[in-house]
């Protein structure tokens, strides 16, 4: 089966970076691109994502972006609960929650991620603190989303998990959530992709730091495909 490809693209690229990468990418229509907020408009015959969206739909919110101004950028998907919001702007459960019903209230696919950190992994409670971050966010939740298992240690670390423990993960989540689609992200790249792409239960990849990089991300979706 095909993967799906969704690129996170963080606050990697500036004004002159974006053109750059969208003049070099081959792969517009196999991906789902989230730029960073300000270059959404640039890729207009990409299939759009957020990198976050605010939990309520007023005008008030200096800052922030709404369900309402994302739908009106044509954007169909919205990662929430990233490990670097939870973290960074500590971002909560309870925010999380918030943030993935008004995505769906406003017509958007929300993107949620999950993952433990290394003390977790060590520990060998991943188990437990994924069970714990999915049924907070999802617990009376309906309808399309994704969810993306994102290890936070591996996250821009150039760290992975084994196939084996991906794959075991994976299987705890769609067990409990079978009707929807399950992602790994972090530290994905052109070295590792093809040994990724055995993993059967995996339907695709989150990717931050080598989906700045037009060339490599030609070759990633190449070997996806
Ligand atoms: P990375 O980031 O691919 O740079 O590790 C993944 C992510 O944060 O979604």
């Amino acid at each position: 089966m095909k993967k799906l490809i969704i690129a996170n693209q963080k606050t990697y690229l500036n004004k002159t970076s974006v053109k750059e990468f969208i003049n070099n990418f081959k792969y517009a229509q196999d991906i789902i691109i989230c730029p960073s907020f300000p270059f959404i408009s640039e890729y207009s015959n990409y299939l759009l994502g957020a990198q976050d969206i605010s939990e309520e739909e007023t005008n008030t919110q200096t800052g922030e972006i709404t369900g309402t101004q994302l739908k009106s950028l044509n954007c169909r998907y919205v990662i929430v609960g990233h490990s670097e919001r939870r973290a960074k702007q500590g971002e909560s459960d309870e925010l999380i929650k918030k943030k993935l019903i008004n995505a769906q209230n406003s017509d958007l696919v929300p993107i949620l991620c999950v993952g433990e950190n290394k003390e977790e992994y060590e520990a060998k409670i991943t188990d437990e603190v994924l069970g714990k971050q999915l049924s907070a966010a999802l617990d009376n939740i309906e309808g399309e989303l994704i969810i993306a298992y994102e290890p936070i240690w591996a996250i821009g670390t150039g760290l992975i998990p084994s196939n084996k423990e991906i794959y075991y993960v994976v299987q705890k989540i769609k067990a409990k959530y079978p009707q929807y689609k399950v992602l790994y992200g972090g530290s994905v790249n052109v070295n590792n992709i093809n040994e990724l792409i055995q993993i059967e239960n995996v339907d695709g990849y989150l990717i931050g730091g080598a989906s700045s990089d037009a060339e490599e991300l030609n070759l990633i979706v190449k070997s996806c495909q």
